[in-house]
């Protein structure tokens, strides 16, 4: 791709509030958060919290100490559980992933590791994602989140037009299909190969944020396979430029994790990506989900 990318002054802008203090991370996306305790934050500081979320898409909340307990109880303050497929969850937390890495691995891959919005082919996919550090390494380990709305915001008027009428075919198929053995690489974490053909699902390519009212590119190069009504040979090309372009780094930021901190990202107008640098150190992590809409126009 050769344009040049940018992003307004207008986006991602800070602003003031009561409960919380919170600085944009970049021109982009994504915001750290600090001066909160959430384990006993107000109702009226979860108000602000997820003013915060749909302003800024994602939060790294720092220096928190949560318990899963208390990771499920701030959880509950956003939404109800998200139902969470084709991994394990602890034993006596069923919504709860424990996301980790160990030193000692023998494969430098990572869980998650490529840009996606999680469980995109879900009916109601989740609204939000909550991942708390619990271990982290020296360096390395970062996760980078890409704007959807500003990839909408960036098509063409007619490119809008086209995709505003098309729906989008999502399948876990390749994270978790019968061929997606590299899942098997995670040394501890136990993935489930379920019947992905039961998952396969169209949500409208171009999607309305439930709660800003956005117009947002709803699709990801982890679980978009198709788009109806499209021969293969003919959705790939339009599917490979709607993969990169979101990528561009002025879409995008990059989230520096620390001990003790909470990311929470909206996966309705969001990817991420964990990358894959950290081998031969330690990467824990907890992690549940809010379940969000059937994603709509
Ligand atoms: C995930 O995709 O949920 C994992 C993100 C991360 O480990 O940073």
């Amino acid at each position: 791709m050769s344009e040049f990318f940018y992003t307004l002054a207008s986006n991602n802008h800070a602003a003031k509030y009561r409960h919380l203090q919170v600085a944009p991370a970049a021109g982009s996306l994504g915001a750290d958060v600090t001066g909160v305790d959430l384990n006993r934050l107000s109702e009226a500081g979860f108000v602000e919290l997820r003013q915060a979320l749909l302003s800024h898409q994602v939060l790294f909340i720092r220096e928190q100490n949560l318990s899963v307990e208390q990771l499920e109880a701030v959880t509950l303050q956003l939404g109800e559980f998200g139902r969470e497929p084709f991994v394990e969850t602890m034993p006596d937390h069923p919504h709860v992933i424990h996301v980790v890495k160990e030193a000692d691995e023998k494969a430098p891959f990572v869980f998650g590791g490529a840009w996606h919005t999680d469980w995109s082919f879900q009916a109601r996919p989740p609204a939000f994602t909550l991942l708390y550090g619990a271990d982290i390494p020296p360096y390395g380990g970062d996760t980078l989140y890409a704007n959807l709305c500003l990839a909408y915001d960036w098509l063409s008027p007619k490119m809008k037009e086209i995709c505003e009428g098309l729906n989008a075919l999502h399948s876990p198929e390749r994270g978790y299909g019968p061929a997606a053995r590299h899942n098997d690489l995670l040394e501890n974490m136990t993935v489930r190969y379920g019947n992905v053909d039961a998952e396969l699902r169209a949500h409208p390519l171009i999607t309305r944020h439930p709660e800003t009212g956005r117009k947002v590119l709803f699709v990801n190069p982890t679980y978009t396979v198709g788009i109806e009504g499209l021969r293969p040979d003919e959705a790939q090309p339009i599917l490979d430029y709607l993969f990169a372009m979101p990528t561009a780094p002025a879409f995008t930021c990059r989230m520096r994790w620390s001990k003790g901190t909470l990311a929470i990202w909206d996966n309705r107008c969001t990817w991420h990506n964990p990358i894959a640098d950290y081998h031969g150190s330690r990467r824990e992590m907890y992690r549940t989900t809010v379940v969000g809409e059937a994603p709509s126009r």
